[in-house]
């Protein structure tokens, strides 16, 4: 009978082959898949100026002319936007964009086009 151990020579290294061992982990691409939630949050985040016919732009505590300063802004300074809120208005303009610098908000009113809605992620929490 040659041919059972012949057989079983063959499985033992066929069930090391098969045994469960942790693959490598493929090195990734920041923004590669769209699956990826820091590539997500890259897209969302946005460079954008401060522009201001009126000085310093204040950054508020909350979306709204009620929050408190928490930070002003010089004319053509350039920040992070992460995001934005929808609420009190100024000249027509109701979108607060999300600083995370300082933990603030600033009118839309005051932000380049970068801080487009189209831009910009809506932010979940309030
Ligand atoms: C808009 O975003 C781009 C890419 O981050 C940046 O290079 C540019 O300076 C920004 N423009 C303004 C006006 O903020
Ligand atoms: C802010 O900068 C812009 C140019 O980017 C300028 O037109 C405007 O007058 C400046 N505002 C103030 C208050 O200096
Ligand atoms: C208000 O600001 C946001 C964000 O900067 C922009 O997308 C929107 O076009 C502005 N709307 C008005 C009415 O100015």
């Amino acid at each position: 009978m040659r041919f059972i151990p012949a057989l079983l020579a063959l499985a033992i290294p066929l069930a090391i082959t098969a045994s469960p061992i942790p693959e490598e982990e493929a090195p990734r691409l920041p923004g590669a898949s769209p699956a990826d939630p820091g590539a997500l949050f890259e897209r969302a985040t946005q460079l954008c100026k401060i522009i201001s016919s009126d000085g310093d732009v204040k950054c508020r505590a909350k979306p709204s002319f009620s929050g408190a300063v928490k930070h002003s802004f010089p004319n053509n300074s350039v920040w992070y936007f992460k995001c934005y809120k929808s609420s009190d208005c100024y000249n027509g303009n109701c979108t607060w964009d999300y600083n995370a610098d300082y933990d603030c908000y600033v009118n839309g009113y005051y932000t380049s086009d970068n801080c487009s809605v189209s831009k910009l992620d809506t932010s979940i929490n309030s």
